[in-house]
């Protein structure tokens, strides 16, 4: 696993950014690609699909219960859906390496099936909260076995699921769509209410392969019963790897980039509303819908920024983005403030507590608070960092060397393969003086 193979990156100081690329696909739209069409009678093309570990996981698991998908092969994948019913039990226990959104969203869908499953993770995976998920399955007479509320999950299936009403105690996406995937297993409506929106990729996609989902407000409701038609589905750039770009661009006088067909549904959009909120200069051309989804061409241009104080209604819609925003706020004028974001410290790693470790080595005046921290902007030095296997926080720290004084070293990079492939030369090749050295 490139995960145990230890990496570094290191990054000299300065440069700019500049041309235009297409990031990798969007992981949120790879995973359910898999899972929907595996479940869809007929078969399903999808392109664009993001050649990463977290979605190959998802992808290997689906082999493992018997689906017949070929690829993938430069973004595609094609998947001869199997229905509703026609999963196998697996020979081996599945194993989804840092994936959040697999065992999550795979509790929910394999909660409802005739067979036992047992999912495990890295190490990682294996200190994330599983309980947000096991206990309202278990409310649906799920059978799933956990160590103290964290993976490996067994999941006993059972075949009488029962549809519950359910108040989300977060704001998460990868739970929604839990209860919605077991939903379509269980007998009645099965309805999710949420505290804040979060990415609704799992309704709109749904709703595309002609399984009807009922949105009222902040409640969403699925009938089980189902089924699900093969489509085709043109997976768009992910805006959590553009954000890498847009905030290197932001930071580094002399940048223009131009980024191509990314996708930028309304709950994935809070990495543009802040940047925009600090002063960035960000433009949106072609805006078009392509399967559903809303993409665009985003160009963003250098511009001095400010700090802010972050709206809280902006954390779900920006959740994957702030330790990036929190170079941003380093080489802004001013304070930078976010709050209400605790679910940071649950994500692959502590973002919170990790960024601010690395931000001071560097010598940036941030502050962790529970639930957000406070950043200073001001001069960022040389120094090594630690990515603790998060690689959201390698690749922020890869952008911050744009505006430091001298090289940045980043340890633990491995783990960027798992959202995107191609980093250190796609990076390189617009303007980054990024190195990967094997320790
Ligand atoms: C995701 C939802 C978010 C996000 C994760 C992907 C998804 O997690 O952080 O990277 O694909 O549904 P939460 O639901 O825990 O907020």
């Amino acid at each position: 696993m490139s995960s145990q193979i230890n990496q570094q990156y290191r990054v000299t100081a300065g440069g700019s950014l500049s041309g235009s690329i297409r990031v990798p696909g969007d992981k949120s739209i790879s995973h359910r690609s898999i899972m929907l069409g595996a479940l869809a009678e007929g078969t399903t093309e999808v392109t664009g699909f993001l050649e990463g570990e977290d979605a190959l996981a998802t992808l290997a698991a689906f082999r493992a219960m018997g689906v017949d998908i070929e690829g993938p092969d430069k973004g595609k994948v094609t998947i001869h859906g199997v229905g509703m019913h026609g999963l196998k039990a697996p020979e081996h226990d599945l194993y989804v390496g840092n994936s959040g959104t697999s065992i999550r969203l795979l509790s929910g869908l394999l909660a409802g099936q005739s067979f036992d499953v047992t999912m495990t993770g890295d190490q990682s995976l294996s200190g994330r909260p599983m309980r947000r998920v096991t206990d309202p399955l278990a409310l649906m007479g799920a059978n799933i076995e956990s160590h103290d509320g964290k993976p490996p999950l067994t999941i006993h299936g059972v075949t009488d699921l029962k549809a519950i009403d359910y108040p989300l105690p977060m704001a998460s996406a990868q739970v929604k769509s839990c209860l919605l995937l077991a939903g379509m297993y269980a007998q009645g409506k099965t309805s999710v209410t949420e505290p804040a929106p979060t990415r609704d990729h799992t309704e709109r996609m749904l709703t595309g392969m002609g399984y009807p989902v009922e949105v009222n407000g902040n409640q969403i409701s699925i009938v089980g019963g189902g089924t699900l038609k093969a489509t085709q589905i043109d997976v768009p750039a992910d805006i959590s790897s553009a954000t890498f770009f847009m905030v290197g661009a932001s930071i580094a006088p002399g940048s223009d980039i131009t980024l191509l067909h990314v996708g930028i549904n309304p709950t994935r959009i809070g990495v543009i509303n802040i940047l925009r909120l600090m002063g960035a200069d960000i433009s949106l051309a072609n805006e078009r819908i392509t399967g559903g989804e809303p993409v665009a061409d985003i160009r963003v241009r250098y511009a001095p920024l400010k700090g802010i104080n972050i709206p809280e209604e902006q954390v779900p819609l920006a959740i994957d983005e702030f330790p990036a925003l929190f170079i941003a706020a380093a080489c802004a004028e001013g304070e930078t403030l976010l709050t209400g974001a605790e679910e940071l410290r649950v994500k692959e790693s502590d973002r919170i507590q990790v960024m601010a470790d690395g931000l001071q080595a560097l010598g940036v005046d941030a502050k962790p608070t529970a639930d957000g921290i406070r950043i200073t902007g001001g001069k960022i030095g040389a120094g090594e960092v630690h990515s603790h296997s998060d690689h959201r926080i390698a690749m922020s720290f890869a952008m911050a060397a744009l505006r430091a004084e001298g090289t940045i070293v980043i340890h633990d990079t491995a783990n960027v393969a798992t959202s995107f492939p191609g980093f250190v030369e796609l990076a390189a090749s617009c303007g980054l003086h990024i190195e990967l050295h094997h320790d």
